[in-house]
């Protein structure tokens, strides 16, 4: 960290700049907590905000760093995150050795912290919440002067907090649907390994939307993969509803998928040979209870289409198509891997405002993308970085599929 007068004003500055700019309280804070801990170097930050329906239990409001926090929650007075909301002061640990002071252990979702910096916000009447900083083990410890900056950086978040008139409550996710826990995917050809998933800890919630992105190449498909069955990990867990499949055989996984999971692909690989209606009745055919295929083309406004053959549709027809084949198992979740990619602006809305209403209608889907955009619709995102996952954030408001311009 710069050493100096200047690069606190420069950092106040570039807090003030974001909150300014902010058109919404959920922006303000997110674009806020994202600059404090770019420009202090953090690890990783946390905006904590009390439920004031479950005795104040602290939940995640908005987060950076490479864990997820979602199903994570602090209860007052308990742990640092606690003790900070109850006696509203901030704390500052710069020397913590989380691996050997277990008994005080600083939990960022799993991550040994080797410093933290904590600061509670409140407003006229109540208290809020608090906002926290942390290091990993291995990274620098925070110092002194780099606490003030966070404290002030904090505290100007606070006021927004404050001069907000909304007062958003704290996100609750549903049921846990999957769960991964230190994935790893390595390929190996001959003499060659390439470590293309290294280490990838998430899960995944009942009827959420969440968007993976990340550049090509990164591993989103790999991990996509992953998480349908169609590929196993070189190590780590997976779970799915609570089950352990980590170990499961090709036989016991091509039956998850067949019963449980909907897949979209770039490509849509539809059966060309095969009318839309045949494409669907051949999936329905597989599981027990399907959707009528007459209904699921309705769904996707393609019911006079279907007699149509792949060849004879567009690709956003055919993209429908392959949303209304994903549909037809009623699968728990739909996995989709940039599904847009191949579509120009105007047939990717149509696509994604399908896929929104699948989602509004109950299913969970996780879609791949590197459209930044897209990211916007999402009730959850995932940044990948080069096979880690490396930003996790929680859109308070989605967007409409109709909503997003590229
Ligand atoms: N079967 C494979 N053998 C070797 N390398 C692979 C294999 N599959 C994927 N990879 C490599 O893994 C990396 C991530 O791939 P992928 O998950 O498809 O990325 P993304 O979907 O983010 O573009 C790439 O560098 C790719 O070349
Ligand atoms: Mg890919």
């Amino acid at each position: 960290m710069e050493n100096s007068a200047l690069y606190i004003y420069k950092a106040i500055g570039a807090v003030q700049g974001v909150i300014a700019n902010a058109t919404t309280l959920d922006e303000a804070l997110q674009e806020g907590l994202k600059t404090i801990v770019e420009h202090s170097g953090a690890d990783g930050g946390a905006i904590w905000y009390a439920d004031k329906t479950d005795d104040n239990r602290l939940r995640p409001f908005f987060w950076i760093g490479p864990v997820d926090l979602t199903s994570r929650s602090h209860v007052p007075g308990d742990g640092s995150v606690g003790r900070v909301f109850e006696s509203q002061t901030a704390e500052r640990l710069f020397e913590f050795n989380a691996l050997q002071d277990v008994e005080t252990a600083i939990d960022f979702a799993g991550m040994p912290v080797g410093s933290m910096v904590c600061v509670p916000f409140s407003n006229n009447s109540e208290d809020l919440g608090v906002i926290q900083f942390v290091n990993g083990l291995d990274s620098d410890r925070f110092t002194d002067e780099g606490a003030d900056v966070m404290e002030i950086m904090a505290m100007m978040a606070a006021i927004a907090i404050e001069e907000s008139e909304a007062l958003a409550e704290p996100w609750k996710p549903g049921e846990i649907v999957m769960s991964l826990r230190d994935i790893t995917r390595e390929f190996q050809n001959g003499d060659i390994v390439t470590k293309v998933l290294k280490g990838v800890n998430l899960d995944v919630y009942e009827g959420e939307l969440l968007v993976l992105l990340g550049e090509s190449g990164c591993g989103k498909s790999t991990l996509l993969n992953i998480i349908g069955g169609m590929d196993s990990a070189t190590s780590g867990t997976f779970e799915y509803l609570g089950e352990d499949l980590s170990n499961a055989t090709q036989e016991q996984l091509t039956e998850f998928r067949r019963d449980n999971i909907g897949f979209i692909f770039q490509s849509y690989n539809l059966m060309p040979n095969l009318t839309a209606l045949q494409n669907l009745k051949l999936i329905a055919e597989l599981v027990e209870d399907p959707m009528d295929s007459d209904e699921a083309l309705e769904i996707v406004g393609l019911e006079d289409r279907k007699r149509n053959y792949p060849s004879q549709m567009s690709g956003g027809q055919q993209q429908r198509v392959s949303i209304a084949r994903a549909l037809v198992k009623r699968p728990k979740i739909i996995l989709a891997d940039e599904p847009t990619a191949a579509l120009d602006y105007a047939t990717s809305i149509e696509v994604l405002q399908v896929m929104e209403e699948v989602v509004r209608g109950g299913t969970t889907m996780v879609m791949v993308t590197h459209n930044e955009e897209i990211t916007r619709m999402a009730d959850r995102v995932v940044r990948m970085r080069d096979g880690r996952m490396h930003e996790v954030t929680i859109n308070r408001h989605p967007a409409h599929a109709t909503d997003l311009v590229w």
